[in-house]
């Protein structure tokens, strides 16, 4: 798995360049989930491509902005699923950005993810990485190489509410769960990059992030096997949860299709609570 985590480290190196220096124009196609295609996507989406075709025990890689599975190494033992660019189209307006890796062995499942990474091109390039039973490793790059930092454990109960999604477009419940929280003392933290979002709740302590069932968006919009899965990962790892608007944890997840979507949240144990209060669901 080393190798694997080595690569994503070189590949972040990479495309944090790109993002630096690359045209910032629309390419000429769509992805599998019917959204334009910036070049930048598509740029980063070739980096990890051919950054991981030499490691040998990656068997086959599913892209988000590719339709199927590509097989690399046949005697490969690990599938990657990966987001090669998340939040790309803030890019223009200089936000943060990031990539979601989901390593998988055998079936495309959530039971079967084994580790997960992300990372954040900020005004630092932050990698984190999860592994089965442990803590997630906050790694920060410096001179052209990751330091790792701390261990990251989520608290309780936070502070930071981070709604997604149109709000004309929740339901009942949803609202009345965000105003819960804004009424609670919450404080709004949404940039519309589901990683820097996520990584800003991780390292505060808590709070929530949703992307809900929407009436335009009745499935959500996340993709299971590149971004809701593998921070399902991280967030349990770190001591939170991970559920999806029926009460499930995601990490129960069975894509029918690589590019399947699912409502999700994540955050601190009580604002899941709070969460299930409001949707009805029984604990
Ligand atoms: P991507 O750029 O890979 O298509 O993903 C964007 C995602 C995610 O990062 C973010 O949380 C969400 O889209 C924002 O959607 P809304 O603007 O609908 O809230
Ligand atoms: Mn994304
Ligand atoms: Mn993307």
């Amino acid at each position: 798995m080393t190798s694997i985590f080595d690569t994503i480290k070189s590949i972040a190196f990479e495309i944090d360049h790109a993002i630096k220096t690359a045209d910032l124009g629309y390419s000429q196609s769509e992805n599998s989930s019917g959204e334009e295609q910036l070049k930048l996507d598509v740029q980063s989406d070739i980096i990890i491509e051919k950054a991981f075709a030499s490691v040998s025990m990656v068997k086959d890689l599913v892209s988000e902005e590719k339709e199927g599975v590509m097989l690399l190494n046949p005697e490969g033992k690990y599938t990657i699923c990966y987001d090669p660019l998340d939040g790309s189209s803030l890019v223009d307006v200089n936000l943060s950005v990031g990539s979601i890796f989901g390593i998988y062995e055998g079936e495309l499942r959530a039971s079967n993810l084994v580790a997960s990474a992300y990372v954040v091109y900020g005004p630092r390039i932050e990698l984190v990485v999860a592994t089965q039973g442990q803590k997630p490793l906050l790694y920060r790059a410096n001179n052209q190489e990751f330091k790792e930092i701390a261990p990251i454990t989520l608290q309780s109960k936070g502070k930071l509410n981070a709604p997604g999604g149109t709000q004309q477009n929740w339901s009942a419940s949803h609202k009345g769960f965000v105003d819960g929280l804004f009424s609670q003392g919450y404080r709004l933290r949404y940039s519309g990059g589901m990683v820097p979002d996520l990584h800003q709740i991780l390292l505060k302590g808590g709070g929530i992030f949703s992307y809900p069932d929407t009436s335009d968006k009745p499935h959500g919009k996340l993709r299971q096997l590149f971004e809701v899965i593998p921070f399902a990962f991280i967030y349990e790892q770190a001591g939170g949860e991970a559920i999806d608007n029926k009460g499930v944890r995601l990490m129960e997840l069975i894509p029918a299709h690589p590019h399947d979507t699912s409502p999700c949240f994540f955050g601190s144990s009580y604002e899941v609570s709070q969460l299930k209060k409001a949707y009805g669901i029984q604990h």
